[in-house]
């Protein structure tokens, strides 16, 4: 858990390095093993086909739709079908499509446009409170903002709220803006019941905003889909009050590059926002709003890219545990896997591996806070985008690289 004070100028010159472009410089000059195909589990772009209803709704659209500017909180129709999707998918909560939902250009634009609206009166003093490891543009925002920051250890179990008691009063006293991601990257906890109950009561003693990433809600494995924030404040009886959910069509309906996201909650953020997605260009192209219309009004590609997944977590998880110490997701398609019985850091871990078998990974420090006095060092984050038979064929890779500086180990008559 770390503290930091960005300064009053030169907040480009704080911003960390964004993680992917830190993996391509270490990667520069490093070959991949000769013969060997490389697998990219290194960035989580999802990878299985997008749904025909998108390409079609596309086609559909007359150029003239292209001849005007775009509405800035998305077409109603857009809306509609975003709050019909809410409300089908995380009952009891009911969102109204005229001033509780808003589309953004994909989850990362809503985050990054939200902090600005959320910090606009607040004062150099005030706290983002966000998890580490994380996205890296709740700390990139932050910075940005030029106020300050504390993240908390997403490592411990989230599942139940534990790791908000250990955020210190006087941070949450300044705090202005809590981030919280469920189901999260890169752990794939989500969180419960009791976890929310906690930081809506946090927010109701301290008057902060709950910005919640939940863009990796419709990848998971067990019966019950992962409960979401505003179903939870539904559940509990709560209005949508300092409360804001994003998501979007990139993970759910395997179509990054679309850039078709919402954000939904708390009305009076809503329209704050859209003042300033007016002045920044935050309106959505009207035939990617026309396909999001499909993509959200369509359930049956999202059960079969979900079966994809499951099949995933059957067959490659634990091919993958019997090389490291992976804990079992509860959502999502990343592993973040314990690399510390190869003795290797996680950079040079990642740089071996690919050089060995050419298979390329996350090192986890590259998703740890830059203001954090211990970066994560010891953890890898391996993407299951690829099909099953590539994920497979990664899993063998990384036994046998991970075999091999065993042996190693064994030989030199050293251990980790
Ligand atoms: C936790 C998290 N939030 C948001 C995003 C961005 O998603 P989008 O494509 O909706 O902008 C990502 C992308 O990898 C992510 O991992």
């Amino acid at each position: 858990m770390t503290a930091a004070q960005a300064p009053a100028s030169g907040l480009l010159e704080r911003l960390p390095t964004y993680p992917i472009q830190r993996l391509t410089a270490l990667m520069a000059d490093v070959p991949p093993a000769p013969g060997l195909a490389p697998i990219f589990f290194s960035v989580g772009e999802p990878r299985h086909a997008p749904p025909a209803a998108v390409a079609e709704a596309m086609g559909q659209c007359a150029p003239g739709s292209l001849g005007a500017y775009p509405s800035v909180v998305g077409s109603p129709a857009l809306r509609e079908a975003i709050s019909g999707w809410l409300g089908r998918r995380f009952a009891p909560a009911t969102v109204d499509p005229g001033c509780e939902v808003q589309v953004v250009n994909g989850t990362r634009e809503g985050l990054f446009s939200l902090t600005r609206t959320v910090l606009d009166s607040s004062g150099p003093d005030a706290y983002v409170v966000y998890p580490n490891p994380g996205y890296a543009i709740y700390e990139g925002a932050t910075v940005l903002n030029g106020v300050k920051s504390w993240a908390y250890d997403s490592t411990t179990t989230s599942r139940h709220g534990e790791v908000f008691l250990s955020v210190p009063e006087h941070v949450w006293a300044r705090t202005a803006l809590l981030f919280v991601c469920s189901p999260d990257n890169p752990m794939g906890g989500v969180q419960q019941l009791q976890a929310w109950r906690t930081v809506f009561e946090l927010s109701d003693r301290h008057g902060f905003t709950v910005v919640v990433d939940e863009c990796y809600s419709e990848i998971y494995t067990g019966e019950e889909p992962p409960l979401g924030a505003l179903q939870a404040a539904a559940m509990l009886g709560r209005n949508f009050d300092r409360l804001v959910v994003l998501s979007s069509l990139s993970k759910r309906s395997n179509v990054p590059g679309l850039r078709s996201g919402f954000m939904a909650g708390d009305r009076a953020i809503l329209a704050k926002a859209a003042r300033l997605r007016a002045y920044n260009g935050g309106g959505m192209n009207q035939v990617v709003d026309a396909a999001s219309v499909a993509a959200w009004n369509d359930e049956t590609h999202v059960h079969a890219s979900r079966e994809k997944y499951r099949e995933k977590y059957r067959f490659v998880i634990p091919l993958m545990q019997r090389s490291l110490d992976i804990p079992t997701p509860d959502a999502g398609f990343f592993l973040w896997a314990d690399v510390s019985r190869t003795g290797l850091s996680d950079e040079e871990f990642t740089k071996q591996l690919f050089m060995q078998q050419s298979v390329l990974v996350m090192p986890g420090s590259y998703l740890s806070s830059a203001f954090s006095p211990e970066p994560i060092r010891q953890r890898v984050r391996i993407a299951l985008v690829a099909n099953l038979e590539e994920c497979r064929e990664g899993a063998r890779r990384l036994q046998a690289f991970v075999e091999s500086l065993e042996s190693a180990q064994q030989l030199n008559g050293t251990t980790a």
